[in-house]
């Protein structure tokens, strides 16, 4: 039985075979509508998700399954202080299969030592957000053909963002990548990530301001400042608006650059760049359906 817990529990091989069933999926869904018939997904959350948990309940009703669960840790057991060891355990007489989001880095990681059914670990805190990196890179190699050599900009809060660090994580496997860093200083990416760059002897920079480096990008992967995860509100109000992008912005980028965004987004692009051809961040939301069919495929043996 296998888990997903980081975007590195694939190798690069088993990875682009996931894409390719997502790609298929995509061009005929129509094959795989009964895939999971009469299998369930539990979705259970403990903090807040629009997107996550409803691409993992539209993916599992796509392929015919069901699903059940809960979308906040106040309605669940966990407001009586039952621990997740024990909710998994249950939930494991319940469903086929659980995607946990826990505010807490390592929760789902804890589920998975004592659970019977695969568990995918769909947020943990400030740590990883695998599927978001799955649809991620699913869209990159459906958009551009491939996930090697690209300079891509992360721009944000790169301290908090879970999306961010583990996209870093699952590109340093690709050749030729090179990160810019677009960050105010008190959200730099974290020690840990450029400590592993230097390691690996990939090349990155940090910067602050985004208008120097747009005509450099291949990729503008823009993120929101993480409101939840500040410990004062003052700093979140002084830095939440650092960074918007807008037309006058996307004038400096190449006109192949694509702009990508996890969502939710609030002020950090600005409305009027969604007509533009260059973004693509409503298509990538799409993706991450089709990616989570293939994951929950895969990691049910059906395929
Ligand atoms: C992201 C998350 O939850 O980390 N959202 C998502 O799953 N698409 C990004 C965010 O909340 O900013």
């Amino acid at each position: 039985m296998r888990h997903l817990m980081s975007p590195l529990d694939f190798t690069t091989e088993e990875l682009d075979r996931l894409f390719d069933l997502a790609n298929d999926i995509e061009r005929t869904p129509g094959k795989y509508a009964h895939s999971c018939d009469g299998r369930i997904l539990a979705t259970c959350f403990y903090e807040p998700s629009t997107r996550t948990r409803l691409s993992f309940e539209s993916a599992m009703t796509r392929l015919g399954g069901q699903v059940i669960g809960f979308s906040d840790a106040a309605s669940s057991s966990a407001s009586k202080g039952e621990s997740v060891s024990d909710t998994i355990r249950i939930i494991s007489c319940y469903a086929d299969i659980c995607a946990m989001r826990h505010p807490k880095e390592g929760a789902p990681m804890v589920a998975a030592e004592k659970s019977e059914i695969p568990v995918i670990n769909a947020g943990d805190g400030g740590h990883q957000h695998p599927t978001q990196t799955l649809t991620d890179l699913l869209t990159i190699r459906s958009l551009k053909g491939r996930l090697d050599h690209f300079t891509i900009g992360l721009c944000g809060d790169l301290k908090f963002g879970r999306t961010v660090h583990s996209l870093i994580n699952a590109l340093v496997r690709y050749e030729g990548i090179r990160f810019v860093f677009i960050s105010p200083e008190e959200l730099r990416v974290p020690d840990y990530i450029t400590d592993m760059l230097k390691e690996k002897q990939i090349p990155y920079e940090e910067v602050i301001r985004l208008e120097n480096v747009m005509p450099d990008l291949d990729f503008l992967y823009m993120t929101r400042v993480q409101k939840e995860r500040f410990f004062n509100e003052e700093d979140y109000i002084r830095l939440k608006d650092f960074y918007i992008l807008d037309t006058a912005k996307m004038a400096l980028a190449r006109k192949d650059m694509l702009v990508l965004h996890p969502l939710p987004r609030v002020n950090e692009i600005s409305v009027e760049v969604d007509d533009d051809p260059r973004a693509a961040y409503f298509r990538q939301a799409r993706y991450g359906v089709y990616v989570r069919m293939a994951l929950i495929l895969t990691l049910l043996n059906i395929i």
